[in-house]
């Protein structure tokens, strides 16, 4: 394996640019290969089955662009795939749940962790069973928010419609003395500015791709991985359809522009 070869990510769609932008925001000279399945988008109302079926097709597809370390950014695909991933992948895996649930540890002070995330996030447990595995007696409350991921996208970041809805999403949570919160969902940090208005400043965000970020750092140095280029790195974008607007709210998403986008087919995903 070559230091210059590139970091693959993947996600059910465009939500895991979140996640690449705080991986170029550590380490700007890393070559990155992002995959996003947007033609079967959304993996949160999926069964585990095909989110399994669906996460092993992309990471295959980006085996195949001889990536040297594999981020899964949908905290779906974290939640429910990645014990198959490593499974079958012999490089190393890296998922939003474990780096998430730590930091929400390092955060908290009284022990009493909210977490949102996608139905199937929530209803798998992943991140109730990741902070009572570090922290047995760390108290945990989650709540399924599947309206937020269509109010990212639409850009409804500051609209009064998004604030309703998180009232009425975190209103069990408030009630709970949380005092940290793990966004578990890609798209969730987009809104982070209305959740927090919501949630009260005192309860700390957790955006589980930082601390992802800082665990794809750590093992690429530890394997003699980091690409050394004083340059900086190309992203290349590959999703599985194209929809209308996709480049806007991708920039959204990533926060700058983005150059290399192609189109997949999805035969190409699905003959092995
Ligand atoms: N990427 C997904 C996640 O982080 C959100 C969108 C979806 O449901 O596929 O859970």
């Amino acid at each position: 394996m070559n230091r210059t070869n590139p970091i693959g990510i993947f996600d059910s769609g465009i939500g895991g640019l979140t996640v690449v932008k705080s991986i170029l925001r550590l380490m700007p000279n890393e070559n990155i290969v992002y995959f996003g399945d947007t033609a079967r988008v959304p993996y949160g109302s999926k069964s585990n089955e095909t989110v399994i079926e669906y996460s092993l097709q992309a990471a295959n597809f980006l085996l195949r662009k001889n990536i040297k370390l594999l981020v899964v950014a949908c905290n779906t695909a974290s939640a429910v795939a990645l014990k198959d991933l490593k499974k079958f992948l012999t490089i190393p895996v890296i998922g939003m749940i474990e780096p998430g649930a730590k930091m929400a540890i390092q955060e908290s002070r009284n022990g009493i962790v909210g977490v949102i995330g996608t139905r199937a996030t929530i209803s798998n447990r992943a991140y109730a069973n990741e902070l009572k595995k570090i922290s047995p007696r760390t108290k945990v409350y989650e709540r399924a928010c599947p309206l937020f991921v269509p109010l990212a996208e639409e850009g409804w970041l500051d609209h009064k419609v998004t604030e309703m809805i998180a009232k009425e999403y975190l209103k069990e949570l408030k009630e709970k003395n949380i005092d940290s919160l793990i966004l578990g969902c890609t798209h969730y940090p987009i809104l982070q500015d209305i959740i927090q208005k919501v949630i009260g400043k005192n309860v700390k965000l957790i955006d589980s791709g930082t601390p992802a970020a800082h665990l794809v750092e750590d093992y690429l140095n530890g394997r003699q991985l980091r690409n050394q280029s004083v340059h900086q790195g190309i992203s290349e974008f590959y999703v599985s359809d194209v929809p209308a607007k996709f480049r806007e709210i991708a920039e959204r998403f990533l926060g700058r522009k983005i150059i290399h986008l192609h189109k997949v087919e999805l035969e190409e995903l699905t003959n092995e």
